[in-house]
């Protein structure tokens, strides 16, 4: 298998102003870069010029490619917008196909309530599979987001932390199996 760094970059799934799925994205990317081997970068929707006159790989943006086609897994910062996922992030998502094949994808979701977005991760699922990614069987559940972190995205209940280890783990090993079958193993 090829040594270089596991790649594993986190979309910040919602262009809302006033945000709370930024902080959490912004404390997964820091805990992502601490572990050994692995590297991230924080991909932010709102700093992808996609039009709205178009749909799908007509539309792709060479920087979200390039990136999506480098990763080895996804972290997915998604909030719980009417129990289901934000319109431009599928509306992003759906301009790549290739670039996801056969990588491994992890969700965190974000709800004001007390649900941690548990609803928007079932919605996400299906797709996430329709696009060639492997889903893990961890989540990051970010519920009463408000009470995680203060307004300056201070982290306030450091028991994600240990929660997070767990869900980075999983998608690691499986973001290391992943990249050895595509490197080892044919697919037809
Ligand atoms: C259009 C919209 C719909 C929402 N629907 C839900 C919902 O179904 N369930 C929930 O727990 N919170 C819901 N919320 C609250 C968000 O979960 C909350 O804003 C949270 O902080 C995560 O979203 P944010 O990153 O936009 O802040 C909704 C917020 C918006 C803007």
């Amino acid at each position: 298998m090829t040594t270089q760094p596991i790649f594993i970059p986190v979309i910040l799934g919602t262009p809302r102003q006033g945000r709370m799925s930024e902080p959490v994205a912004k404390f997964v990317v820091e805990q992502v870069a601490k572990r050994d081997g692995v590297e991230t970068e924080l991909i932010d929707i709102r700093n992808i010029p996609l039009p709205t006159s178009d749909e799908g790989e007509s539309i792709k943006d060479p920087k979200f490619s390039e990136t999506m086609m480098r990763a080895d897994a996804l972290i997915i910062v998604v909030p719980e917008y009417n129990h289901g996922y934000p319109g431009l992030l599928k509306h992003l998502l759906d301009t790549n196909l290739k670039e996801y094949i056969h990588k491994a994808v992890g969700i965190c979701g974000v709800s004001a309530g007390p649900f941690g977005g548990t609803r928007v991760i079932q919605s996400l699922l299906p797709v996430m599979r329709e696009l060639g990614l492997v889903n893990i069987f961890w989540d990051g559940n970010f519920s009463n987001v408000h009470n995680i972190f203060d307004q300056s995205g201070k982290l306030l209940d450091e028991a994600y932390i240990r929660r997070l280890d767990k869900f980075l783990q999983e998608l690691v090993w499986m973001a290391k199996v992943l990249r050895y079958g595509r490197e080892n193993i044919a697919s037809e």
